[in-house]
């Protein structure tokens, strides 16, 4: 007897955590677009005039909540969180629930860039009008406060995982998970995203909070209903692990996936002539990438596509590029991910129809 409860419970926690890497896909569909900076309007025609009938999955979309106006408006202000309030320049709530309402009605799946280990690192208003305050670490339409933050302190020495995890990334003010209170809301914000119809989450810096903080938050985050849609959201971490650092993606595999960032290192090398392809004969674990199940593959985001690293294709080098993403997409590993953005020559520079907004 006691025997059948402990398989009971030990089965029911052991479902409940694959739910967490289930990307709850519509049958016959597959792989996730990033329509980067997009907005809610556009992705929701996007879904019903192109991904929906030519059977794509899902989308990312850009984090949804309110960050910090920043002079010249870069993208990456979007990563700076003023409050959990869903009013960006990529719309407001209604739009956003507009958007994953279609989506779903035509087969597509929707998942959130998920920004929340730390707060914007700015202080004025934000993008709903809430202030932020970084000498005071106030942000009073969530609200935190400054004990809800790990002590001031840079993220320099990623051969330390407390120094990758405690500390301030970028200089912004780092939220601490273990409290209940933060916790508390995190897991608010992601509950009224599930209560919209999102299926889940893309977890920004998951690198830089522990795992057990993890764990319990995404155990804590209700399930899915509506649209067919059932158990946990996915969760995908972004890990970047390419050897040789203190924090390794293995910590992270067991209560979500990973975005597999050896992935497109390897196959942009191959493509671009650096490996022989006929070494792709075992491509897969062997070349120490986690396993299908627990991965999210993709050849560029919207950080490596900006970055100096010879080994990313992107859509400035288009042939391999092409021959990389079909690669992908052909073989059977993981849940694919691509993304559309857009050109751009500078760093800074920010998707030409949100200028204005
Ligand atoms: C949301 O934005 C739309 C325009 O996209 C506007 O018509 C609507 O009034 C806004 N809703 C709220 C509650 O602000």
């Amino acid at each position: 007897m006691q025997l059948v409860i402990l398989f009971c419970a030990l089965s029911v926690t052991i479902s409940s955590v694959i739910g967490q890497k289930n990307n709850h896909f519509a049958e016959g569909r597959n792989t996730i677009v990033h329509l980067f900076e997009w907005h809610w309007d556009a992705i929701a025609s996007e879904c019903e005039n192109f991904l929906g009938p030519k059977g794509f999955a899902g989308v990312q979309v850009s984090p949804p909540n309110e960050n910090s106006v920043i002079s010249n408006r870069p993208w990456w202000e979007r990563y700076q969180p003023v409050s959990y309030q869903l009013t960006t320049r990529s719309g407001n709530e209604s739009a956003f629930a507009d958007m994953v309402r279609r989506c779903n009605n035509v087969g597509v799946r929707i998942y959130v860039d998920a920004v929340f280990n730390h707060m914007s690192g700015t202080s004025g208003r934000g993008t709903a009008g809430h202030s932020s305050d970084i000498g005071s670490l106030s942000y009073p339409a969530v609200p935190f406060k400054s004990n809800d933050f790990h002590s001031r302190c840079h993220v320099n020495n990623y051969q330390d995982a407390k120094n990758i995890r405690n500390c301030w990334l970028n200089g912004l003010p780092d939220l601490d998970q273990s409290h209940d209170s933060v916790r508390k809301k995190i897991v608010e914000y992601l509950n009224h995203l599930v209560d919209l119809g999102v299926a889940g989450f893309r977890v920004d810096a998951a690198k830089h909070m522990w795992p057990a903080d993890l764990k319990a938050i995404y155990s804590s985050v209700k399930d899915l209903t509506g649209h067919g849609l059932s158990g946990k959201p996915f969760f995908y971490q972004e890990v970047i692990d390419l050897g040789g650092e203190a924090v390794k993606k293995t910590e992270y595999n067991s209560f979500g996936a990973v975005l597999e960032f050896k992935y497109g290192a390897e196959l942009g090398n191959a493509f671009q002539g650096r490996n022989d392809l006929h070494w792709l004969v075992n491509w897969g674990p062997e070349w120490g990438l986690l396993a299908g199940t627990d991965a999210v593959a993709f050849i560029d985001n919207h950080d490596n596509q900006r970055g100096r690293s010879p080994a990313i294709l992107t859509y400035k080098n288009p042939k391999p590029y092409k021959m990389a993403i079909a690669f992908m997409l052909a073989h059977p590993y993981g849940t694919t991910r691509i993304v559309s953005s857009f050109a751009f020559d500078n760093f800074d520079q920010v998707k030409k129809y949100l200028q204005m907004v």
